[in-house]
């Protein structure tokens, strides 16, 4: 950890506040750039959570494009798959220069890919390991390092091996911990499949609460409306929604005012659908690669008007349209001729 100081290069870009009371779950191949974008459009309050980047990813890769964010997503966190403390440290170390306001270790993915690499869920059999590598990323940057996990794995799924999993994780200093209500089941399941089949246990993560008063934690799993966010906030610090919020973005809308008490989004979903007329238009001028194509921003917009008249056509007009060469911000200018505010 000896050339791992705590990174102040770029001071100038001072953390943004965070306050994880809801977030947007982290989710691969759909909370990219774009859709982070869209979604700030929808609340200026959420978090917003990355898709999962491996260690691997962020030393080898081209960080520009798996790093790379907008301005205006801010607060937004990015989340890390590893096992190895020097690896996440020196990561964290990267995030942190890029103006990242948090830094998630995954403990909840679970993948074969995950698996292989030995991180993700898997990592719950290992909280030692967990707590080493949660501690070099803490003494390697000033931005909070945070957690999500599940509430157990395969057989080692009872209460007292998640209490033993998260005092781990207090006595490595971590301020804050995401768990997702239910287990994962390594083997067997595809991660589709434990996003659904294993039950859902909210109690369970409640009473973490209770056993560990001092520690955020927030909880996932099958939240679909921000009502039942609020029923989980009289018992837990946070919420976190992944598929309703990818699914359902409209309720985005609503979280300022109803999650925050801050000043309500008055804008309507044609507003917020012509602002990002521009934002394609600028995606697509930027592009020196001749792969950009309006599709990789529209897709996270299929469903804005869910439950509207039209909505249908709408939605077949992005599909279609918007992945031709040469399609540009006219579809969704178009689709959105079908659909009332
Ligand atoms: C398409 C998709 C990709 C996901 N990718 C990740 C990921 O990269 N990291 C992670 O921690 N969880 C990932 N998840 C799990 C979600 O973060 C969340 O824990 C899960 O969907 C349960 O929350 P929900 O019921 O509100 O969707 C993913 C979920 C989906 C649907």
């Amino acid at each position: 950890m000896k050339n791992l100081v705590k990174s102040y290069i770029n001071s100038d870009i001072a953390p943004h506040t965070v306050n994880r009371r809801f977030s947007v779950a982290p989710m691969i191949d759909w909370t990219d750039k774009h859709c982070r974008y869209f979604h700030r459009l929808l609340t200026s309050q959420a978090l917003l959570y990355t898709e999962m980047v491996t260690t691997g990813a962020v030393e080898h890769g081209d960080r520009d494009k798996i790093l790379g964010y907008n301005q205006p997503e801010h607060p937004i966190a990015l989340q890390l798959g590893g096992s190895d403390p020097k690896a996440l440290a020196a990561a964290s170390v990267i995030a942190e220069q890029l103006g990242y306001d948090e830094i998630n270790l995954n403990v909840g993915c679970p993948s074969d890919r995950v698996q292989s690499g030995s991180f993700g869920a898997c990592l719950m059999a290992e909280p030692q390991l967990v707590a080493e590598c949660v501690q070099a990323m803490e003494a390697a940057v000033s931005v909070p390092i945070t957690v999500k996990c599940r509430i157990g794995i395969d057989d080692q799924d009872s209460e007292a091996d998640l209490t033993n999993f998260v005092q781990h994780m207090v006595d490595a200093q971590l301020q804050s911990i995401t768990i997702h209500a239910r287990k994962a089941w390594l083997n067997g399941l595809s991660p589709k499949q434990n996003r659904d089949v294993p039950p859902l246990d909210y109690d369970r993560v409640y009473r973490i609460k209770q056993k560990f008063p001092a520690l955020e934690v927030i909880i996932n799993g099958g939240i679909k409306t921000l009502d039942q966010a609020l029923t989980h906030l009289q018992h837990v610090d946070g919420a976190m929604l992944g598929r309703a919020a990818y699914q359902t973005p409209w309720i985005l809308s609503a979280v300022d005012e109803i999650i925050f008490d801050a000043p309500k989004n008055t804008e309507n979903r044609h507003d917020i659908a012509h602002k990002m007329l521009d934002y394609i238009d600028n995606y697509l001028t930027a592009d020196i690669t001749g792969r950009a194509r309006a599709h990789h921003i529209t897709r996270h917009m299929i469903f804005l008007f869910q439950g509207i008249e039209g909505a249908r056509k709408y939605r077949q007009i992005l599909s279609v349209e918007a992945n031709k060469l040469g399609a540009g911000s006219e579809v969704l200018a178009k689709a959105l001729t079908y659909v009332n505010p």
